[in-house]
């Protein structure tokens, strides 16, 4: 049993299984290329949109640090800004589970594909709280700013996407942000037919960029069952996931 164990876990570095992660860069503009050699790149592609959405619909164990802290500040803010929120997911996994007044203001902020199919869903579903914008800009203001499994992919600093809001948000709330000790390593992640390029960061400079934009710690919690590591790049170690409250000094 263990020799097999052993065999299958070499063998799936030669064997053309399908793997989540592979490639090391330096950069994400560096991941960006290489993913152009192949069908897809990026998360903007119509047929894109629909892959896992139903998996992202449902609650999981790590959403649970973010449903705590959000209970209060929703009846606080009245409205927020999901980062990367995809077509609606976390507003249709969380809406049972919060205070949502009628009037309180869900927006998805997303790229162009995803907030196409996104809109055109909860249009049909009649979500009239949830709305959609491709632009940070036109988010209108917020206190709350949630970005859950948006900083893997985000392509520009999270001080730059903040600074295009009208006003700083003053709580932000991060979930399953892809963490290492060593310096930051871009992969390339197999979504549907695209490869994506997703950021693993290294974990003091990205507490350093987000409490110099004048922020402070005030939770963090472990999320080990979303820990991995680079199918192609063992030796690079496995990944931490982590989610985070910073509140605006
Ligand atoms: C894995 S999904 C996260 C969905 C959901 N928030 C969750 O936690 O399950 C990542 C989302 O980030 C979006 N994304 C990637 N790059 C982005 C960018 N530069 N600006 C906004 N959203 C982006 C993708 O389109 C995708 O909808």
């Amino acid at each position: 049993m263990v020799p097999l164990q052993a065999l299958s876990g070499r063998l799936r570095y030669f064997l053309p299984i399908p793997r989540r992660f592979t490639g090391a860069y330096s950069s994400y503009q560096e991941a960006l290329a290489a993913a152009k050699n192949g069908a897809l790149a990026g998360y903007d592609h119509d047929e894109i949109a629909p892959v896992a959405f139903e998996q992202m619909c449902r609650l999981a164990a790590w959403d649970y640090p973010v449903l705590f802290w959000m209970r209060d500040l929703v009846r606080e803010t009245g409205s927020l800004v999901d980062a990367g929120g995809h077509m609606g997911t976390k507003y249709r996994a969380f809406r049972s589970h919060l205070p949502l007044g009628e009037d309180f203001r869900w927006v998805v902020y997303d790229l162009p594909a995803i907030v196409r199919a996104g809109q055109k869903l909860a249009d049909k579903d009649q979500l009239t709280r949830l709305s959609f914008v491709d632009r940070m800009a036109d988010a209108g203001p917020t206190p709350l700013f949630l970005g859950s499994g948006l900083m893997q992919y985000l392509d520009v600093p999270l001080g730059k996407l903040i600074g295009e809001m009208p006003e700083a948000p003053k709580h932000i709330l991060l979930n399953k942000v892809a963490l290492r000790k060593g310096p930051t390593v871009v992969t390339l992640e197999q979504i549907g037919r695209a490869r994506v390029p997703y950021q693993i960061r290294n974990e003091a400079e990205f507490l350093q960029h987000v409490t110099g934009l004048g922020y402070e710690l005030v939770d963090r919690w472990a999320i080990p069952s979303l820990s991995t590591r680079i199918d192609t790049h063992p030796e690079l170690g496995r990944t931490e996931s982590a989610g985070f409250y910073f509140r605006k000094i």
